[in-house]
């Protein structure tokens, strides 16, 4: 097994992260050119070293001006001063979300979408639930809600270093009907001034570029909201349904979800380059290093967690996992993210009875998320 490698082919990947967190913690991958660390302590090494940068997108000279637009100015993908703004904006949107309850859009989408008790808990709840919660929290209408979350699949490709020429076509098209929405929405929200010269002030820039890193920001929001929580709504889903238990309380559910977070991550890994030489356990990643930070593996240290093999939702430090990330760059919508998925599940386990119809669950062919590719449940009252 390499250190790069598709979860939809790899049955279980954590004996694999368990073994290289022992024997090789930080591991230097000949074939793929890469650094992986695997132990919980260099993983936050790495993500707290500002000389350790998001790698950029390589040059694509076909993407247009509003897909360009958002990838120099997301949060997720800048490094320096750019980061500390954007980080900013994307901060005080949050701020500005107002808090909306799930039951409504959740019992919508099961209405919509069940068929004889049966449901794909991936494409009809996961996929769409994460998306439309954020755009109702900013009050956007039905018609931007229903178009944005219908193209947020096809949209995250954006985030991607390779894309064929037919997929930028598409990203250009979604990403010029997405940046205009969003445009037009935030400067009709009743924050809008307040917004804006609470960035522009704080960062000196002009109105005409805050808007601008505004309306990137606010697609970031859908952009992350996608994979990740997809992903946590599914794997926490799986542990809960093979615990076998009676209907617990939020609490338990709660709780269920943070350990999934540690122990059945939805995000395996994130990549940093070295700015200039690190030194990392007296070993040297040297400058322009790709590194491969093994947050799935860090979740397993033995060092950090007792037991770290067994699932155990009652071990004290559970929620110092690292599927957020840590340091400059962590997830903003920690909180707002094991929230939903337990107001999501804590819905679905009080109103159905719930099993689940297939023995092997097959995953998405991505490096770094483990998402399942179809859940099918039947639920009944
Ligand atoms: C289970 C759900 C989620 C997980 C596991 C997750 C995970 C992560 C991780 C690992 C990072 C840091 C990446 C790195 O350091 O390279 C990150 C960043 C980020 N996340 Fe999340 N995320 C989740 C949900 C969300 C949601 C719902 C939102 C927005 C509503 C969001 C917004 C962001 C943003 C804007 C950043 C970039 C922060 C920065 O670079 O400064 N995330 N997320």
């Amino acid at each position: 097994m390499t250190t790069l490698f598709l979860q939809s082919e790899i049955k279980n990947p954590y004996p694999f992260y368990e073994k290289m967190t022992v024997e090789n913690p930080i591991y230097w991958d000949e074939t793929n050119k890469i650094w992986a660390v695997y132990s919980y302590e260099h993983c936050v090494e790495v993500l707290k070293n500002e000389n350790a940068h998001i790698p950029q997108l390589p040059f694509n000279p076909n993407l247009n001006h509003y897909a360009l637009e958002i990838i120099s100015n997301l949060a997720r993908l800048s490094n320096g001063v750019q980061h500390q703004i954007a980080k900013e904006t994307a901060n005080i949107l949050f701020s500005y979300m107002k808090t909306i309850g799930v039951d409504s859009i959740l019992k919508e989408l099961i209405d919509n979408e069940i068929s004889q008790n049966q449901i794909n808990w991936v494409d009809s709840v996961c996929k769409k639930l994460p998306v439309l919660t954020v755009l109702k929290s900013f009050d956007f209408d039905t018609q931007d809600s229903i178009f944005i979350s219908e193209k947020i699949s096809s949209f995250v490709k954006i985030m991607s270093p390779n894309k064929t020429l037919e997929e930028t076509i598409l990203l250009n098209e979604i990403a010029e009907k997405i940046y205009t929405i969003t445009s037009k929405h935030i400067s009709k929200l009743p924050f809008y001034e307040s917004l804006l010269s609470q960035i522009s002030t704080s960062q000196n820039i002009s109105l005409e570029k805050t808007l601008s890193i505004c309306t990137v920001n606010l697609i970031g929001l859908f952009i992350q909201s996608y994979d990740a929580c997809r992903g946590l709504l599914s794997n926490a889903l799986l542990q809960i349904i093979s615990k076998e238990t009676l209907f617990k309380d939020k609490n338990w559910i709660q709780k269920m979800i943070v350990e999934t977070l540690r122990f059945d991550p939805p995000i395996h890994n994130t990549r940093r380059i070295a700015n200039i030489d690190i030194q990392l356990n007296n070993i040297t990643i040297k400058k322009d290093d790709s590194i491969l930070v093994v947050l799935a593996g860090a979740n397993r240290d033995s060092k950090k967690f007792e037991n770290a093999i067994d699932f155990d939702f009652e071990r004290e430090n559970n929620s110092e996992h690292l599927t957020f990330g840590i340091g400059g760059h962590m997830c903003l919508a920690k909180y707002f993210s094991v929230q939903l998925t337990t107001n999501v599940l804590y819905y679905l386990l009080k109103h159905f009875k719930i099993s689940i119809l297939e023995n092997e669950i097959e995953y998405e062919p991505m490096i770094n998320a483990r998402s399942p590719k179809a859940i099918y449940i039947s639920l009944y009252n």
